[in-house]
């Protein structure tokens, strides 16, 4: 069957609290049930999220991850058909905040670290989060599949 990655940008709700570390116990959880992959970016104030796997799974969890309050102003960035996994080991990665080298790695593919989702290039965010994997993992919090 074909993959599908779905690729979105949201507003964390700052009158909603957050755990992160419940939140990708969570993602992993559920995410190895349906054979989900992927990779969740929280830089503070946004998330960034890569979601990987079969067309219904993917387009379910979406709807529900839309529907949480603990983030607003959802944007889809790209949603399509995939040859192949980028994270085919991680049923969720978290990399959290913004240092010196993430930062770095964002000015490796855009002129600036804020991401404007109306314009930005999704292929060159995937490979900013692709990088952070590779070179930031032992931040990740990660789940072998
Ligand atoms: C930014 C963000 C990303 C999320 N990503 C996932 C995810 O990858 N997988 C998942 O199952 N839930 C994810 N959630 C949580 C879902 O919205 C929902 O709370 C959860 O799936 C409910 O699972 P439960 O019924 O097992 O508690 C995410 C929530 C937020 C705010």
């Amino acid at each position: 069957m074909n993959l599908t990655r779905l690729v979105y940008y949201s507003q964390r709700n700052p009158s909603e609290s957050l755990d992160s570390q419940e939140l990708i116990e969570t993602c992993q959880r559920n995410n190895k049930r349906m054979n989900l992959t992927g990779m969740l970016h929280y830089n503070g104030d946004h998330f960034l999220q890569v979601i990987e796997g079969g067309r219904v799974e993917v387009s379910a969890l979406y709807h529900r991850i839309s529907r949480d309050p603990r983030h607003s102003n959802i944007i889809l960035l790209s949603c399509m058909d995939a040859r192949e996994r980028i994270f085919p080991t991680w049923s969720m990665g978290l990399h959290q905040g913004m240092d010196d080298r993430a930062q770095g790695i964002y000015l490796r593919y855009f002129s600036t670290d804020e991401i404007n989702p109306e314009t930005v290039n999704v292929d060159s965010l995937l490979d900013v989060l692709q990088d952070l994997s590779v070179e930031l993992s032992p931040r990740f919090s990660v789940d072998r599949a």
